[in-house]
């Protein structure tokens, strides 16, 4: 085309980050190598600040008694602060997946604020665990029990053999199909029903860290079941306060975010409707974001993960 004409074109919207299967990934890959820096250095940080990896764990569940890395030099966050913002997790709730997904949205940007700041993947998200794919997806995805980063450092994504079910870090079977199936969850057709009706997502409550009778079939299994599953008889992953610190925890979330997703693509499946605003905006959480400041959340900004907040889909939706 002679004559110089420039013909402007729109700036193309930035591609959603793509949370990949880690099955793909071994240890080298950018994505998994950027993944243990970031987190090495957010466990550098004290445990009073917000942005570290021990007060981000603490978010789940804390008790000093069952914390593996509590020392007598700690200086925990204030007893307002930790009233606030610890011992959130949301179980036997309808807010088991939208809180989760919060937590996890809010952990990720920590991550990705160190990955760039590190060099690494500009777009990167976390990855994700498909344990019910097959058999050989139930093992422990390789990042996670590799010994060592390419640069030779210990890798922070492989934690203590005693932490783990005796086969996990080997990369053996720890698992049945019934502890790694969604298929019961899936088959659900309410996202949210009363006690003793059954549903996909739980029963409507307030708040609820623990206890009650509100537990969704996703929440049992493959949720539930797969943190036992993967903890053996006493590693990190069968106990709320130590859970997050085995770093598979977050991938095994995302895989429970992602097949919520997969439930609403069936036919029929929907989220609760905006007349149930108790779900919708009810109850308010408090998290922090990647600087550190506090931000407050209802499930009615987490519904579309491809909204400019959340920006990320993943790697196996249509
Ligand atoms: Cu709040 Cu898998 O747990």
């Amino acid at each position: 085309m002679g004559g110089g004409v420039v013909v402007a074109r729109p700036a193309a919207p930035p591609p959603v980050r793509v949370r990949r299967n880690a099955k793909n990934l071994q240890i080298d890959n950018p994505i998994m190598d950027f993944y243990a820096k970031a987190i090495r250095a957010m466990q550098a940080k004290l445990i009073a600040d917000p942005t570290s990896w021990r007060f981000q764990a603490g978010i789940h569940q804390y008790n000093s008694a069952s914390d593996p890395n509590a020392s007598s030099t700690d200086v925990l966050p204030s007893a307002a602060v930790q009233a606030e913002f610890w011992n959130r997790c949301q179980h036997n709730t309808w807010f088991f997946l939208p809180w989760h997904r919060m937590y996890l949205h809010h952990f990720e940007q920590m991550i990705l604020g160190h990955v760039r700041a590190l060099g690494g993947p500009p777009d990167w998200a976390l990855p994700y665990w498909d344990y019910g794919a097959s058999p050989a997806d139930a093992a422990l995805p390789p990042a996670f029990r590799a010994a060592s980063l390419a640069d030779g450092s210990a890798n922070p994504l492989r934690i203590a053999d005693a932490e783990r079910h005796p086969n996990a870090n080997t990369g053996g079977s720890f698992t049945a199909p019934a502890e790694t199936s969604a298929a019961d969850a899936l088959a659900e057709t309410l996202f949210s029903a009363t006690f003793p009706a059954t549903s996909f997502g739980g029963g409507p409550t307030g708040f609820n860290h623990s206890g009650g009778n509100g537990r969704g079939k996703l929440e049992s299994t493959p949720h539930g079941s797969m943190h036992v599953a993967v903890s053996g008889p006493g590693g990190f992953m069968r106990n709320f306060t130590k859970a997050p610190l085995d770093p598979i925890f977050w991938s095994h979330h995302c895989n429970i975010d992602r097949l919520w997703k997969v439930w609403l693509r069936q036919a029929g499946r929907t989220n609760p409707d905006a007349t149930v605003t108790a779900w919708h905006t009810g109850t308010s959480f408090r998290l922090h974001d990647a600087s550190g400041t506090p931000v407050t959340m209802t499930c009615s900004q987490v519904l579309n993960t491809r909204s400019a907040s959340l920006d990320y889909i993943y790697e196996d939706e249509p």
